[in-house]
């Protein structure tokens, strides 16, 4: 098989950039190592900028999300049971879309198969070649064979424990990595949510989120230790735990009902540079990882799609690599920037130490960014997006 771009996996970077590509009419073939509906069953982000919705637009898939998603004016944010709402609307001109990964995800399939683009899943052993030296190559076996694809460019966009990054030369990488002594426990329900907008909780029992897929259904996040295991945590339990985390009128508000999906998601910061290794490009997970605080991960990934879709189709259409070659250094300003924010938000608002200078300092923090007009304006800069 012959392709122009190789795409090793097919969540929301992989998908995004397949189909910017072939819009552009740049060919290319995606190679995913789960099953479709596996892929599908991930429930992950919650919350997209601007940025992923011109992206899925441009991609040709936004008609659900404009239809479906939720847009959002601002954010609250619940310390030690007192409500305060930062307004992105009045301090920043923008908004905020709700609108699931799973929904987005599948949208992204829908528009892949309905113009007949090659995506190749139960893709195993997915080994790529030669991206330094010459012409790249993609192997696996899938459908029963052994699969060959010759490319121009491999994009490896198959997430943190994927194949692409670790394919990288020795010693060409430089990770940058903090892990947090936390992770979130999140439930799924068919219940309406606590508020219209999502509420972040800073409480003494620990961090707790309530946000939200559609009017009638809700997602709620408390912090947990890593070492919990998801079957000592019946429904019941997640909400007796949620509950006194809440405010009085959250708390009134809040509908418990079955979960659908429960999960565990360790908190981890991670960057490695650079993003480019020859012929070789990451994007989204596969080359950073946020802790979900700053809801920055998916919008990542759509910002490194659309500087790499970019600079691709300057080198097929305008024969200029100039977009290739400072793919990385675009890429990571904008990476960073979403490190820190999103660090700083984990940062203030978990139990993460006993230490009561610590939690001192973490509501002076908060206090200063609700009687601050400066300092909420760059926390909703941040949280829809800074500009490119
Ligand atoms: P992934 O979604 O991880 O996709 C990578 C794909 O590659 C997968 O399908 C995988 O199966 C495949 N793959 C892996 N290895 C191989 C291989 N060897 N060969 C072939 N294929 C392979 N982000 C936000 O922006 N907003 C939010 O509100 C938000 N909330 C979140 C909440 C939680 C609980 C979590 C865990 C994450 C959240 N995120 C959020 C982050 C977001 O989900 C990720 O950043 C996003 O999924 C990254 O997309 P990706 O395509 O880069 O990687
Ligand atoms: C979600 O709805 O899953 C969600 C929302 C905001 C976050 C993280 C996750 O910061």
């Amino acid at each position: 098989m012959r392709t122009q771009v190789a795409i090793v996996g097919a969540g929301p970077a992989g998908l995004l950039l397949g189909q910017i590509l072939h819009r552009h009419g740049i060919d290319n073939v995606v190679l995913e190592r789960q099953t479709g509906e596996h892929v599908l069953s991930r429930i992950r982000a919650g919350v997209i900028e601007q940025i992923a919705m011109d992206l899925l637009d441009e991609a040709g898939v936004g008609a659900r999300m404009h239809a479906d998603g939720l847009v959002h004016d601002g954010v609250q944010i619940c310390v030690d049971g007192l409500r305060h709402r930062i307004s992105f609307k009045e301090l920043t001109g923008k908004t905020v879309m709700v609108y699931g990964q799973t929904e987005i995800t599948k949208d992204l399939m829908d528009g892949r198969a309905a113009v007949g683009a090659k995506t190749l899943y139960s893709a195993e052993d997915v080994r790529l070649h030669d991206f330094t030296t010459g012409k790249p190559r993609v192997t696996c076996r899938a459908g029963g064979k052994a699969q060959e694809i010759e490319c121009d460019f491999i994009a490896g966009c198959d997430g943190f424990h994927g194949i692409s990054r670790k394919s990288a030369p020795a010693g060409a990488i430089t990770a940058h990595e903090r892990v947090y002594p936390l992770g979130w426990l999140g439930i799924l329900s068919d219940t309406p949510p606590v508020s219209d907008e999502l509420i972040y909780v800073h409480h003494p029992l620990g961090f707790a989120l309530c946000s939200m897929r559609s009017p009638t259904r809700s997602r709620y996040y408390i912090q947990c230790s890593l070492a919990e295991d998801i079957e000592s945590w019946p429904d019941d339990r997640f909400w007796d735990e949620l509950k006194p985390r809440l405010d009085d009128e959250a708390r009134a508000r809040l509908v418990t009902g079955p979960s659908i999906e429960k999960s565990i998601a360790p908190l981890r910061s991670f960057v490695a540079e650079p993003m480019r290794f020859g012929r070789l490009f990451l994007a989204g997970d596969a080359a950073h990882i946020v802790p979900p605080t700053g809801a920055k991960g998916l919008n990542l990934a759509a910002s490194d799609v659309r500087f790499l879709a970019e600079a691709l189709l300057d080198h097929y259409k305008k024969k200029s690599d100039a977009g290739l070659d400072c793919y990385s250094e675009r890429a990571l300003a904008r990476v960073w920037k979403a490190e820190r924010f999103s660090w700083w938000m984990t940062m203030m608002l978990h139990k993460i130490s006993d230490n009561p200078f610590d939690q001192k300092i973490q509501l002076a923090e908060l206090d200063y960014l609700f009687r601050s007009k400066a300092a909420a304006t760059a926390f909703a800069e941040n949280y829809v997006g800074l500009p490119y």
